[in-house]
């Protein structure tokens, strides 16, 4: 049957009660009716994705119902489309409290983070990363040749800074992700500030990126964003994403903060457009809807202390988790461990040397799908060991 224009965007448009026809087509009903429901996609699929670290509730119902309206302005470049590319910086930088010249936009922070080792690193000035971390700064060096110093996390999984500090005579690049992907530490506020301090004096010309992809979710008080060490030194830069806490992975928004002169370099390695319209629009509503990321924050925190006490009755040490994943010590290949979790329909993290041996990445879904989570992981895990009480008693079979 041909769909009209009109008919079209009158099945888009937000019903007067309730929810919108395109927000439960995009969440289902049980996603807008219950905070703990898990998305469509992934129910139909029967299959629990725990391995990327995303938002299992997707986007928040601001950016749903902004991203419908969108549609109307499809047909324009970023620039032009109402919200455009502009008002996404603008929202940016009011929600990181700096001026539009401290932001870069990108298409996802990964963009951004393989811009910093093309701008700072080099044949003759390496890259410094820990290991593990989060690896495209490391992949992009090595496509492009350039040497680099991987320096081990300590055995509580922290990036080890004394001996990043080291090794960061003549980098190009220091890459700093706290809290880090996979091991999910925190650095708190002093360390960082120290840390860059004695960076800015040992080597001065060596830039260092901090990469906050999971700031959101971070709940220790000694935790502070390093976007004011960015505004005060000159190759300092922060990145994040709303690919996490704000749900929209699959977007492709990122963003660096630094100062205006750090921010023009990044602009002009990144692509012309490299944002969509329906995307910024989505992000400009979730930017203005800050109490849907406190509600996302404690919903996380409350999975993720549910998902920490699963593991450690298990018997498994589990390290310090300020993130929307775990890292846990299961004594086993990550690989043995991923493959047996998805042959009974769990995808987990992938393995992280020179960890991959004894620890497995577990990203936290909502509290229902960590109890389906945790029939099937005491199985494999267990051996004999008994199945914690909460997961014993999933409201849902495992499938
Ligand atoms: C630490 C870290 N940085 C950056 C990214 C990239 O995120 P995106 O490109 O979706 O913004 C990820 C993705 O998982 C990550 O874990």
């Amino acid at each position: 049957m041909p769909v009209s224009r009109r008919s079209f965007l009158h099945a888009l448009s937000p019903a007067p009660a309730g929810p919108s026809s395109a927000f439960v087509a995009a969440r289902g009903r049980e996603a807008h009716a219950a905070e703990g429901a898990s998305a469509p996609a992934r129910r139909s699929a029967g299959v629990l994705l725990l391995d990327s670290n995303e938002n299992p509730l997707g986007p928040g119902r601001a950016a749903m119902e902004a991203l419908t309206r969108a549609f109307v302005d499809a047909g324009r470049y970023p620039t032009n489309a109402r919200p455009s590319t502009a008002d996404l910086r603008e929202a940016i930088a009011h929600r990181v409290s700096v001026r539009p010249e401290n932001v870069a936009l990108g298409a996802g922070s990964w963009e951004l983070l393989r811009s910093a080792v093309r701008l700072h690193a080099s044949s003759a000035r390496h890259l410094v990363t820990a290991a593990p971390t989060f690896e495209q700064p490391e992949k992009m060096a090595e496509q492009l040749g350039i040497g680099v110093r991987r320096v081990p996390v300590d055995k509580d999984g922290r990036i080890d800074l004394e001996a990043t500090a080291q090794a960061a005579r003549w980098a190009g690049l220091i890459f700093f992700c706290n809290p880090n992907n996979p091991t999910s530490t925190v650095h708190p506020a002093r360390a960082v500030t120290e840390f860059v301090t004695r960076v800015r004096k040992e080597s001065p010309d060596t830039a260092i990126l901090i990469d906050e992809a999971y700031h959101d979710y971070v709940t220790d008080p000694g935790y502070a964003t390093a976007v004011p060490l960015a505004l005060e030194h000159p190759n300092v830069v922060v990145t994040r994403t709303l690919s996490k806490a704000y749900g929209m992975a699959g977007m492709r928004i990122g963003y660096a903060v630094g100062q205006p002169r750090a921010i023009e370099n990044f602009n002009r390695w990144g692509i012309t457009f490299n944002q969509n319209s329906l995307a910024v629009a989505a992000a400009v509503a979730s930017l203005g809807d800050p109490a849907h990321i406190d509600a996302e924050r404690a919903r996380n925190t409350e999975a993720r202390a549910f998902t920490t006490r699963f593991f450690q009755d298990l018997g498994c040490r589990v390290m310090d988790s300020q993130a929307n994943f775990l890292f846990v010590e299961t004594g086993r290949p990550a690989r043995e461990f991923k493959e047996a979790c998805a042959r009974r329909g769990i995808l987990v993290g992938r393995a992280f040397p020179p960890l991959d041996k004894s620890h497995a990445r577990v990203s936290i879904g909502t509290v229902d799908e960590m109890q389906r989570a945790g029939v099937v992981i005491a199985e494999v895990l267990g051996a004999g060991r008994p199945v914690p009480a909460a997961a014993s008693s999933p409201s849902r079979p495992p499938r």
